[in-house]
């Protein structure tokens, strides 16, 4: 069960400080969506606002870039990045405070797969675009687990702990690629592209990988581990983590799938 209630102000600025990953592949999505000067965009679990800002640049001042996120302590980073980019606290479930047809492009940028539920939010990102306006997404896939999620089950299981994965904050809302597909489908994208796009990430050391999901999982990331299992985790996860050193760092990869659809009308 993903907790909203473990953020913390160091969390969410050691997020805003590590998340250059999401940025950079954030950025990737966008150039997907092509979005231009003048559009109306919302950003849809918008975190800290970085890509948010970014995209505010490339609509201009006759474009607008809003954004909602849960947690009231990643808005107010965001809100404070001296950008025209504006967050609100809201969940992709309720997008309420939009009205039908309010934008051109929504984005949700490494935040499906936290959703525990997927199709209300996507009816209601369909709600809140004009006919033919653009949705992108990027996400964890369920087929394609990210190589850390691989070495954490390994780990479980060697000490005896498996099964408490899932529950363990490493994205545990996956969906795969077809089942993606079905839900934009059924949510109103009648013809969806996606692919799923690898992406090699260095850390320095342990510290550095467990920072970076803590921060990017806002608190859940072995959360519900008791002290002495954690610490036993972590002990084994550092063995396991430092067989992939490599000259630049601990090599870890990502998957992610990108998908792009049009709203239908
Ligand atoms: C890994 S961060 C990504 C943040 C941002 N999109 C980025 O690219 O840096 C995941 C975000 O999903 C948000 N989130 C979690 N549950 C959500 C929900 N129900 N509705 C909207 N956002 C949610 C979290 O608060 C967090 O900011």
């Amino acid at each position: 069960m993903v907790s909203l209630a473990l953020d913390s102000a160091a969390l969410a600025e050691t997020y805003d400080r590590v998340s250059d990953r999401q940025f950079n592949h954030g950025k990737l999505l966008i150039e997907d969506l092509q979005v231009s000067p003048g559009e109306r965009v919302l950003d849809v679990g918008c975190g800290t606002g970085r890509l948010g800002a970014h995209v505010a640049e490339l609509v201009g001042p006759s474009g607008e870039v809003v954004g909602v996120d849960p947690l009231p302590l990643r808005v107010a980073l965001a809100n404070k990045r001296g950008s025209s980019f504006r967050a609100a606290v809201g969940r992709a479930e309720d997008l309420s405070q939009f009205a039908d047809g309010s934008f051109d492009v929504v984005f949700l940028n490494s935040v499906l797969h936290w959703l525990p539920e997927k199709l209300g939010p996507l009816r209601e990102a369909r709600r809140v675009l004009q006919r033919g306006g653009r949705l992108g997404i990027s996400s964890a896939a369920r087929e394609r687990p990210h190589e850390v999620e691989r070495v954490l089950e390994h780990v479980l299981s060697s000490l005896g702990l498996s099964g408490t994965a899932e529950a363990s904050g490493s994205t545990p809302h996956k969906v795969t690629s077809d089942e993606l597909t079905s839900l934009l489908v059924q949510a109103g994208f009648p013809q969806p592209r996606l692919q799923i796009r690898t992406f090699t990430d260095h850390f320095t050391d342990t510290e550095d990988v467990l920072a970076f999901n803590l921060a990017s999982s806002f608190g859940n990331f072995l959360s519900n581990f008791a002290p002495a299992d954690a610490e036993r985790v972590r002990a084994a996860l550092e063995a396991e983590l430092e067989r992939r050193r490599t000259p630049e760092g601990i090599r870890l990869q990502r998957h992610l799938i990108f998908a792009v659809a049009r709203a239908d009308g």
